[in-house]
C-alpha cells in the first residue's frame, strides 16, 4: 500500500550549490512576485513574442472570469516554432522522436515550421478556420504535435483525445465540442504491435449517426495496417499536408482566444471541458518551465514521459518547452518494450538532463529492480520531475538516488488540468527538497489550506487546498457549461474568492505543503484523473447491473486502483467471473482500459445513509482490508458484514 504517512523529521535535501549558484529564479522572485504581482507576470509574459503589446496584466472585475494580458495579440505556434527560426536557430533539434519499434528521427525548428505551416495550409483548405473545434486523437508521434500547432497557428481549438480512450467516450467529446474534423492514425505501436486507432474514430461517428458535426477525418499513416476508409470523409494526411505549401503567414490572435478545450472526470458522470486560452496560458507555462526545471536551453536535453492526451502533454512537451525553445525526446512507447531498460537507454543514448515522469512509473520501476537502469549511463541527468499524484517518500527517495545517483534535486509538482501551469512546487536552485511534499506555491502563486470557514490552517494540521488568487494558465470556464465552472470551483469558499482545488492537504511544522489526494469522488489511477460515477454510469448501462459503487483503492502501483461493488438485477444469476470479466470489458469499451475496475464484487446491497446516499468511505474501507469504522448512520448496518463476506470471497477467487 502507498504509504503517506508524513515522518515527523522529514528529510531534507538542499540544493546542489552549483545549481543554486546559476539558477535562473532565485529567492527573490517570491518577494517580487508579492510586492507588484502585475508587474511580474507583465515580465513573465515578455518571454513571449506579442503582435500587439498587452494594455493591461489582468482584468479581474468579472471574477471569477479572468482575462489576462488584455488586448494583447499573438500566435501561440509562432512563439513554439518560427521565432526559434528567425533567431538563427533553425537548426537546433526540437525532438528526438523515439518509435516503439526503434524507429528515430530528428527534427529540427526549422523542419517543425515546415511542417506546422504545411499543416495549417491543408486545414484552411479542409475549410477549417478560427473558431473552429479539432479532435485530434493520435498517438505519441510527431504529427500529433504539429497538428496541435497548426489549430492553434490558424485559430482552430484543439481537443486532445487520449488514444487509449474507447469509442464512445471519443463520440462524446466530439458531441459535446462539436469538432468539424478529427485527426487520427491508423494506429500506433503498443507494446511491439501495431494497436489500430482509426476504427475507434469510425465506431464513434457511426455512434452519432446523423448528429455527427464531422466534415472529414484526417488518417495520418503510421502503421501501414490496412484500415477501413470512407472516400467521401477520410482523407490522408500524406496526401493533404504533404502537398501543401510549407509558406504560411501566422496571424496574430487576442491574448483570450480559445487554445484549447481539455476534457477531464468531474465528480458527475459527464466530463468537463476545460477550456484554456492563449496569452495567459502561454505564459504561464513557459515560465514555470523555465523557473521549475531550471531549464538552459542551449544545453539541456529535455524529456517528460507524459502521453499529449493529457495536460501535462498540452503544457509540458508542447506549449512551455517548444515556446522556451528546448530540444526534447518524444517517445511513442511504454517503458517495457521492447524491454524495461527502454527508457534508461533514451536517457543514455540522447545525454537527457531534465527528466519529467509519474509517481506510477517510478513504482513500477522500483518493482522491477535497481539492476536495470544501474546498466545504464545516466551521468547526463541534472534534475527529475514528478507529476500527477502525490509521491510517497520511499518513490521519492529511489528516484533520487538509483536515477538521480543522489546529485539531482526533485521537484514535485503540483497542479491540474485546470491550473494549466504547475503550481506548487520546490524550486531547484531555492527550496530544499522534502520527500513527500511539493513544499510551497511558486511564485506568484496564491496556495493555503484552510477548514470548512476557508480559515488557513495552522501548521501541523490538515484542511482543503484553495488557490488564493488568479494566474495566467488559469482555466476560463468550462466548455458550453459556465454554471459548473462557477459552481465547482468557485462556490465553496465565494466570500473568499478562493479556487476550491478538490484536494486535501496538510501544512507541517515549517508550513510545507504534503498533498494527500482528492476529498471529492475523483480518483487518481497511475496520475491519470477518473470519476468514480463515470465508472458507475458505465456499469449500470450493461443490462445485467441494477445499482454499482465505485471506490478509489489503494494501489502499491498505480496509487489508486478502481474497485467496484455491483447489484445484479433481480432475478439475474450471478455466473461468477465470466460475468465480472465481461463488467470489466464493458467499462474499458464505454470508456478505455485505464478505467478498467481491478476489482468487482457482485453483493447483494450497498450501504446507504438513510437518505439514500452511497458510503463509498465504508466501502473503500472493505476495499482496503481495513476493519469498517462507524456505521450507525447506515440505513440497514447489516449490509457491511455482507460486503465484507463477498469481497474476502472475490479477492480470493
Ligand atoms: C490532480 C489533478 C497535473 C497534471 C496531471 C494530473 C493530483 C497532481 C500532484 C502532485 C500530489 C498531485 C491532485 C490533483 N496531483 N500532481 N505533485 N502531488 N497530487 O492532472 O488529471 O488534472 O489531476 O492530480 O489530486 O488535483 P489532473
Amino acid at each position: 500500500m502507498t504509504d503517506l504517512t508524513i515522518p515527523s523529521t522529514p528529510t531534507r535535501f538542499e540544493p546542489p550549490a552549483d545549481l543554486a549558484a546559476s539558477a535562473n529564479v532565485t529567492a527573490e522572485a517570491y518577494a517580487r512576485a508579492e510586492s507588484d504581482a502585475d508587474g511580474f507576470w507583465a515580465e513573465q509574459a515578455e518571454r513571449l513574442t506579442w503582435a500587439e503589446p498587452f494594455t493591461q496584466v489582468l482584468d479581474w472585475s468579472d471574477a471569477p472570469r479572468a482575462r489576462w494580458f488584455v488586448d494583447g495579440k499573438l500566435n501561440a505556434a509562432y512563439n513554439c516554432v518560427d521565432r526559434h527560426v528567425e533567431a538563427g536557430r533553425g537548426d537546433k533539434v526540437a525532438f528526438h522522436f523515439v518509435g516503439e519499434p526503434g524507429d528515430t528521427r530528428d527534427i529540427t525548428y526549422a523542419e517543425l515550421k515546415d511542417d506546422v505551416s504545411r499543416a495549417a495550409n491543408a486545414l484552411t483548405s479542409l475549410g477549417v478556420g478560427s473558431g473552429d473545434l479539432v479532435a485530434i486523437y493520435l498517438p505519441m508521434i510527431p504529427e500529433a504535435i504539429v497538428a496541435m500547432l497548426a489549430c492553434a497557428r490558424i485559430g482552430a481549438t484543439h481537443t486532445v483525445v487520449f488514444g487509449g480512450f474507447s469509442a464512445e467516450a471519443l463520440a462524446s467529446r466530439i458531441e459535446d465540442c462539436r469538432a468539424k474534423l478529427v485527426i487520427t492514425s491508423d494506429g500506433g505501436y503498443r507494446r511491439g504491435a501495431p494497436s489500430p486507432l482509426k476504427p475507434a474514430v469510425d465506431a464513434a461517428l457511426s455512434r452519432l449517426g446523423g448528429q455527427s458535426p464531422v466534415d472529414h477525418v484526417l488518417v495520418v499513416r503510421r502503421t501501414g495496417e490496412y484500415v477501413p476508409f470512407d472516400d467521401a470523409t477520410d482523407l490522408w494526411w500524406h496526401d493533404v499536408v504533404g502537398s501543401a505549401s510549407p509558406e504560411h503567414t501566422p496571424e496574430a490572435f487576442d491574448a483570450e482566444h480559445p487554445l484549447y478545450v481539455m476534457y477531464s472526470s468531474g465528480t458527475t458522470g459527464k466530463p468537463k471541458g476545460i477550456l484554456h486560452t492563449t496569452g495567459g496560458y502561454l505564459t504561464g507555462a513557459a515560465y514555470t518551465h523555465h523557473a521549475v526545471f531550471d531549464l538552459k536551453p542551449d544545453t539541456d536535453v529535455y524529456w517528460c514521459t507524459a502521453d499529449i492526451g493529457w495536460v501535462t502533454g498540452h503544457s509540458y512537451i508542447v506549449y512551455g518547452p517548444l515556446a522556451n525553445g528546448v530540444t526534447q525526446v518524444l517517445y511513442e512507447g511504454t517503458p517495457d518494450s521492447p524491454h524495461r531498460g527502454r527508457w534508461w537507454e533514451i536517457i543514455e543514448r540522447y545525454g537527457v538532463t531534465l527528466f519529467y515522469t509519474a509517481p506510477t512509473a517510478i513504482r513500477t520501476f522500483m518493482k522491477w529492480g535497481r539492476e536495470i537502469p544501474d546498466t545504464y549511463d545516466l551521468s547526463s541527468l541534472r534534475l527529475l520531475g514528478s507529476v500527477g499524484e502525490p509521491i510517497n517518500p520511499e518513490a521519492y527517495l529511489w528516484y533520487r538516488s538509483v536515477i538521480g545517483g543522489d546529485r539531482c534535486p526533485v521537484v514535485d509538482t503540483w497542479w491540474q488540468t485546470e491550473t494549466g501551469q504547475m503550481m506548487i512546487s520546490p524550486l531547484p536552485g531555492v527550496t530544499a527538497g522534502k520527500p513527500g511534499s511539493a513544499m510551497r506555491p511558486l511564485p506568484g502563486i496564491g496556495a493555503d489550506v484552510v477548514d470548512e470557514e476557508g480559515r488557513s490552517v495552522p501548521n501541523g494540521s490538515r484542511g482543503y487546498l484553495v488557490l488564493t488568487k488568479p494566474w495566467p494558465a488559469m482555466l476560463r470556464t468550462l466548455w458550453q457549461d459556465d454554471e459548473r465552472f462557477v459552481e465547482t470551483y468557485w462556490t465553496r469558499f465565494a466570500d473568499l474568492g478562493y479556487y476550491f482545488a478538490g484536494d486535501g492537504a496538510k501544512k507541517d511544522e515549517d508550513g510545507d505543503i504534503w498533498i494527500l489526494g482528492r476529498v471529492d469522488d475523483v480518483m487518481n489511477v497511475s496520475g491519470h484523473r477518473l470519476s468514480t460515477s463515470e465508472i458507475e454510469s458505465a456499469l449500470v448501462s450493461h443490462p445485467r447491473v441494477a445499482e454499482a459503487a465505485v471506490v478509489g483503492a489503494a494501489d502499491e502501483t498505480t496509487g489508486q486502483a478502481v474497485v467496484a461493488y455491483v447489484i445484479l438485477r433481480s432475478g439475474d444469476g450471478n455466473n461468477g467471473e465470466a460475468l465480472t470479466q465481461e463488467l470489466r470489458s464493458h467499462v474499458a469499451k464505454e470508456i478505455g482500459a485505464i478505467a478498467k475496475p481491478r476489482q468487482i464484487t457482485i453483493v447483494p446491497e450497498l450501504p446507504k445513509t438513510r437518505s439514500g446516499k452511497i458510503m463509498r468511505r465504508l466501502l473503500r474501507d472493505v476495499a482496503e482490508g481495513r476493519d469498517v469504522g462507524d456505521t450507525t448512520t447506515l440505513s440497514d448496518p447489516s449490509v457491511m458484514a455482507l460486503i465484507a463476506n463477498r469481497d474476502t470471497e472475490s479477492a480470493g477467487a
